[in-house]
């Protein structure tokens, strides 16, 4: 039986579960995009790669007490998830200078964060996801003060346990973008994905970029890259 496509995303489907309500069926897809959809190109083994890192980063997440709505891998492409309605915030946590903040702001490159910075994105393609404060997430969203307070002492709480993680395997959380939603019972929890798409990962010794940094800065292959963070993933975790 086919399954029904609820929604198509730049770097996923999501379907309904035919078999639970309650679940959906994400699958990755070996397109990758940038500056708002401006540059896009094709990558095989992309999906596979992005759906093995994320299920080993959300079981990792779990067993250090953190809630996601990873469920499992289903096959090379796909995994099951609860389903939950997106709140349509990009929670940036920041470690280091890089990227965006440093035009924005004028901020050093390789800027140490102590504590990190946290910033809000609206998830608004035809806007560009423009920058946000607390208030107008609050407004444009309809999450509460604390719901919102909730989010980001729980993107906090991630970033320390990616961290530890990432360390493990020889390597530097500089950046990373979260998603929340809420499921049926109404908690919000960590949703979307976790991998080298949405996160910037620095090779510990030489910093170079193992990250999705190389396809939007045409400087390196973004399997390869891939294929680095899910081996030594795989042989840590
Ligand atoms: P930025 O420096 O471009 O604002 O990106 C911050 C982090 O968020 C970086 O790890 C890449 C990630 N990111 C996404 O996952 N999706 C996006 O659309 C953008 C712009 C950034």
């Amino acid at each position: 039986m086919e399954l029904e496509l609820l929604y198509e995303g730049k770097a996923k489907k999501v379907y309904q579960s035919d078999t639970n309500v309650n679940h959906l069926i994400l699958s990755y897809k070996n397109d990758a995009t940038a500056f708002n959809g401006e540059k896009k190109a094709q990558f095989y083994g992309k999906g596979r790669l992005n759906n093995e890192i994320s299920s080993l980063l959300f079981k990792a997440l779990e067993d250090k007490g953190i809630q996601s709505h990873f469920i499992k891998r289903l096959d090379s492409s796909t995994q099951i998830v609860q389903k939950t309605d997106i709140i349509p915030l990009e929670v940036i946590i920041r470690n280091i200078a890089t990227g965006s903040i440093t035009k924005r702001l004028g901020i050093a490159e390789k800027t140490l964060f102590e504590p990190a910075l946290a910033e809000l994105f609206y998830k608004d393609d035809s806007l560009g996801d423009p920058l946000i404060n607390d208030e107008h997430a609050m407004y444009l969203t309809g999450i509460t003060m604390e719901e919102l307070n909730g989010i980001k002492e729980e993107a906090r709480k991630i970033n320390q346990a990616l961290m530890e993680i990432f360390a493990s395997i020889g390597v530097r959380l500089v950046d990373f973008k979260l998603e929340f939603g809420r499921n049926r019972a109404g908690k919000i929890l960590l949703s979307d994905e976790v991998s080298p798409d949405t996160c910037r990962l620095w090779d510990a010794r030489t910093n170079e970029k193992l990250d999705k940094d190389v396809f939007r800065q045409g400087t390196g292959d973004l399997i390869s890259v891939y294929e680095e963070i899910l081996n030594r993933l795989e042989a840590k975790l």
